[in-house]
């Protein structure tokens, strides 16, 4: 077939499109959630794959998706919204799924020459299961492939085990003859150590001519996609094998096993990355930070810390050891020691824990204190207040300065309904208090020890509610005459009681 030799535009005019493939059914993982869904650093496969070809500014994407199709591609979606979903209802090889893939780009490419629909470009193809796999690299590909103007160029990697990737074949002179997949090589191909990464870069145009071309001949009945390199060869045209020496980056994910070997390299790659920008981690081997994280310099990271989604830590702050937060933002210098907090912000110079239960709606003002055996949820306590000991505080806000007692329960469900207290600022609570919400506990109130509140207590006045106490004389003794308590509370009266003559 006669191609028309390759026109190289400028690399920085030429379109650039992305194709990743997710249609496999990845049934090693054994698990009711598709492959791609599975997650590793907070995010899933898919979206990690997505990252890398969205942010190297891919004029279009298209996800191939076949198995569990609906739940991939609303994922897919959700992830990157511009993203577009080619089916391929069968798996019969990677070249098939390219095949639909250009035929969904097609659609939306305007009219080429003479009016006839066509593809100008590049196209990257990369696998939905390839999680590891940069930006960075993808760009240097992409730069390489269009400033050589190549038909082909793809990604190879020396790997220890390279049992089940396609082989790369090399011509006397070194150069990329063709790749042949692992069940169809011969004994001498398969002493091969470069394996094809799966990542490549395409002459759009030209693959599509290509890959009608290649056939399903082969040991798995398949239409494979690395077909074309040979096709590219026999044409004349320009194709190459890029080197790529981080191996971490082309690998897949099959199993569970491999979900936890590249899960705990994506964490190291994330702490060296913080490292670098000036944060302490204590112990990189038992701290786990999600990609989506952020960090200010001075942060110290103590062990046993696991920190997800959007959470963010400013400067200065020390959080754990044994901590876990999701979607916490945490200020400037403050503490968060043993706790688990999400949907929360503790401002600058707050202290939180040990032993602390931050649920979703807490907010902690500056310099305030959480402490010791504390639960929040959807609480707003206010610029150095404190909430010191063994208390529950639900659907509340508490002002700037006030000190809440030891053991105070918030409580704010009727049974029915939830409702909210207010306790004002410069307050000082005793302890072992019940706030029956709703109620209102004016500024500079103070209640007294075993308090119930259930009706409003105005500004600056003291609210007891425990009945004075009574005293019933010797009722140990009448009770449990000859007990040992009666005994013992003979012999101290009889200590205290002045002896006759004595004075
Ligand atoms: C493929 C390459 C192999 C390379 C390896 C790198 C081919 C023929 N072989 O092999 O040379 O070393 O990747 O990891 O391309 N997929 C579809 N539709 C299909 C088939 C596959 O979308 O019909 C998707 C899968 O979901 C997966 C990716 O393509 O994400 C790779 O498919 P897989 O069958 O795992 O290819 P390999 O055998 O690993
Ligand atoms: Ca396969």
């Amino acid at each position: 077939m006669a191609e028309p030799a390759l026109t190289t535009t400028a690399p920085a005019s030429r379109p650039l499109y992305a194709v990743v493939l997710a249609a496999g059914a990845g049934t090693r993982m054994r698990s009711s959630t598709p492959k791609v869904l599975h997650e590793i650093g907070g995010r899933t496969l898919l979206a990690h794959a997505l990252e890398a070809v969205r942010t190297v500014g891919a004029d279009e994407v298209v996800v191939v998706v076949g198995h569990d199709a609906d739940q991939v591609g609303e994922h897919a979606t959700r992830a990157a919204p511009t993203v577009r979903l080619a089916l391929q209802p069968e798996q019969n090889g990677t070249g098939h799924a390219v095949q639909l893939a250009l035929s969904a780009l097609a659609e939306l490419a305007p009219a080429g020459a003479a009016g006839a629909p066509g593809l100008a470009g590049t196209v990257v193809v990369t696998m939905g299961d390839v999680p590891l796999l940069t930006v960075e690299t993808v760009r240097a590909l992409v730069a390489d492939h269009d400033g050589a103007g190549r038909a082909v160029s793809v990604l190879t990697a020396e790997v220890a085990d390279p049992s089940g990737y396609g082989r790369i074949v090399r011509d006397g002179a070194g150069s990329l003859e063709r790749i042949v997949e692992h069940k169809d090589a011969s004994p001498a191909e398969l002493a091969g150590k470069e394996v094809n990464a799966g990542i490549y870069a395409f002459d759009v145009a030209w693959l599509g001519g290509a890959l009608q071309q290649v056939g399903a001949a082969n040991a798995q009945g398949e239409i494979y996609l690395t077909d074309v390199i040979a096709i590219a060869r026999a044409d004349g045209l320009g194709l190459d094998a890029v080197a790529l020496p981080d191996v971490w980056q082309c690998e897949g994910v099959n199993d569970r096993l491999q979900l936890a070997r590249l899960g705990a390299e994506l964490n190291r790659r994330t702490l060296h990355r913080w490292m670098r920008d000036g944060v302490t981690v204590v112990d990189p081997a038992s701290t786990w930070v999600d990609v989506s994280v952020t960090l200010e310099c001075d942060v110290t990271l103590a062990p046993g810390v696991q920190l997800h989604g959007h959470t963010t830590v400013a400067q200065g702050a020390l959080i754990g050891p044994d901590t876990t937060l999701t979607d916490v933002a945490v200020g400037a210098g403050a503490q968060v020691m043993r706790t688990h907090g999400s949907g929360s912000v503790v401002a600058a110079g707050a202290t939180v824990g040990p032993f602390a239960y931050l649920r979703p709606g807490t907010v902690l003002g500056e310099g305030g204190k959480i402490g010791t055996f504390v639960e929040t949820k959807n609480a707003a306590i206010g610029p150095g207040a404190k909430v010191p000991h063994l208390s529950y505080v639900g659907d509340a806000t508490i002002g700037a300065s006030t000190n809440i007692g030891a053991g105070t329960i918030f409580a704010n469900y009727d049974g029915v309904d939830k409702h909210t207290t207010t306790v004002g600022a410069h307050c000082k609570t005793g302890s072992d208090n019940v706030f029956v919400a709703p109620v209102r506990i004016g500024d500079g109130a103070v209640t007294g020890a075993g308090a119930t509140i259930r009706d409003d207590v105005p500004p600056g006045a003291l609210a007891v509610s425990a009945g004075s106490q009574r005293i019933f004389e010797g009722w140990v003794a009448d009770r449990w005459p000859g007990s040992a308590a009666a005994a013992a509370a003979a012999a101290e009266s009889a200590e205290s009681t002045p002896e006759e003559g004595s004075s």
